[in-house]
């Protein structure tokens, strides 16, 4: 994430100015990181297709709200769904090594489950992406007390964070890609937050088999921003992720106490199950005897990508699934990336024909640090008017030979 002081252009200017980006900063390796492929990833077996964008009613909100669904296609034949609700990623299609289509991600094919019960699947997570203890923060000598929705500390932007906002969209067609730019006005004293927020995000779906998406925001009162994706991936298609072979690049994480709350401090990876920046399966270390995996149920931490803020892109992490060949890459400007390995999904959530069973599925969220408002020594995430906050991610979807 970066915050300077100017407007931001127009959609289509705007993708041009990222592709001029993306082009021009191609990402600087982090520590550990190999250099990065330019986006040429073939998928194997992909017949030619056409760009294209769909647009369908994904039903109405109790209060009569029309919902949209937006289907986006590439020209290898990769699919996006995403809709306005939440600006949620209801499907994800790919090939894998053989060329066979499969749906990565969890989520629900229609509305009311969304609505009734979702653990954030999918979705655009704001005003504050992960928690703020006891939900309280200070700014500029004014306390705010948020909702505490996650027993004693407030998670995700609170009760009706923005994956429960119904989102303007609208859509837009270039020579490369599709897309979606959906925007918001979280109100002054919106979950609790100072300050009216507009925010913008857009989903560009590329033929370069990227998923670009861009989080833009500004303030009317000095508040605090973290905003992140919260897609959870299976690139099996279903069964658990513990044999998918993650790589992060980061050196140090951010321990937790109770409640998942940092304690401030950073700790080395070395020698310990959080070391990932060579490739493992995500199960080999994840029973070992650690006090943090104790006190995340398995991975959910935040790992430190930057030592402080700047507009690089680079890797928060590289996943691939072995046996299918499927490989996710996922790329940030922000500082850390949240790993979290389903822990709390226990078999009672049941979507597009599948059971959610425990780890059947991964997030990488790309974020600030948790907590930031509470810690003097994290990279600050307070917004004041006149500034821009902008923050781009990207998957990069790509497939790998399989051991036969
Ligand atoms: C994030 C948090 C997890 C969990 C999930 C959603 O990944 O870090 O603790 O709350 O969101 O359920």
């Amino acid at each position: 994430m970066k915050i300077f002081k100017r407007w931001t252009p127009a959609p289509l200017l705007y993708s041009a100015c990222i592709c001029l980006q993306l082009t021009a900063c191609s990402p600087a390796p982090a520590p550990g990181n190999a250099a990065i492929p330019t986006p040429t990833a073939t998928l194997a077996g992909t017949t030619a297709m056409t760009l294209s964008i769909q647009h369908q009613s994904f039903g109405q909100l109790a209060d009569g709200r029309e919902v949209s669904l937006y289907k986006l296609t590439n020209a290898n034949g990769v699919a996006l769904d995403v809709t306005n609700y939440g600006g949620i990623i209801t499907r994800l299609v790919t090939p894998d090594a053989k060329g066979q289509f499969a749906d990565i991600v969890l989520g629900y094919d229609n509305l009311a489950q969304y609505v009734e019960n979702n653990p954030y699947f999918g979705a655009i997570i704001g005003r504050y992406g992960n928690r703020i203890a006891a939900g309280k923060f200070a700014l500029n000598g004014t306390t705010y007390q948020l909702a505490t929705n996650d027993g004693a500390n407030h998670l995700h932007g609170g009760v009706q964070g923005f994956d429960k906002k119904l989102w303007d969209a609208k859509t837009f067609q270039q020579q490369d890609a599709v897309g979606v730019v959906l925007s918001l006005v979280s109100p002054d004293g919106d979950q609790g937050y100072p300050g009216t927020l507009k925010v913008e995000v857009t989903y560009r779906l590329t033929n370069s088999n990227e998923l670009q998406m861009t989080f833009v925001a500004t303030t009317d009162k000095t508040t605090v921003v973290n905003l992140t994706q919260h897609s959870y991936f299976n690139l099996a298609g279903g069964g658990d992720i513990l044999s998918h072979e993650l790589m992060i690049p980061a050196d140090r994480i951010t321990p937790v106490g109770a409640g998942l709350i940092p304690t401030g401090e950073l700790q080395d990876v070395t020698g310990t199950p959080f070391d990932f920046r060579s490739a493992k399966a995500i199960g080999r270390d994840i029973a070992a005897e650690d006090a943090q995996l104790k006190l995340g149920l398995g991975y959910d931490h935040n790992f430190v990508l930057k030592n402080s803020p700047d507009s690089q892109l680079v890797f928060a992490g590289r996943v691939l699934e072995p046996n299918s060949g499927r490989v996710l890459e996922v790329l940030t400007d922000d500082i850390a990336v949240q790993f979290y390995s389903g822990n709390f999904l226990d078999g009672t959530l049941t979507g597009k024909g599948q059971t959610y069973r425990h780890r059947s599925g991964f997030c990488l969220e790309p974020q600030h640090f948790p907590d930031a408002p509470n810690q003097p020594g994290f990279a600050s995430t307070v917004l004041e008017p006149g500034q821009t906050y902008q923050s781009r991610i990207v998957y990069r979807f790509s497939t790998q030979a399989t051991k036969e």
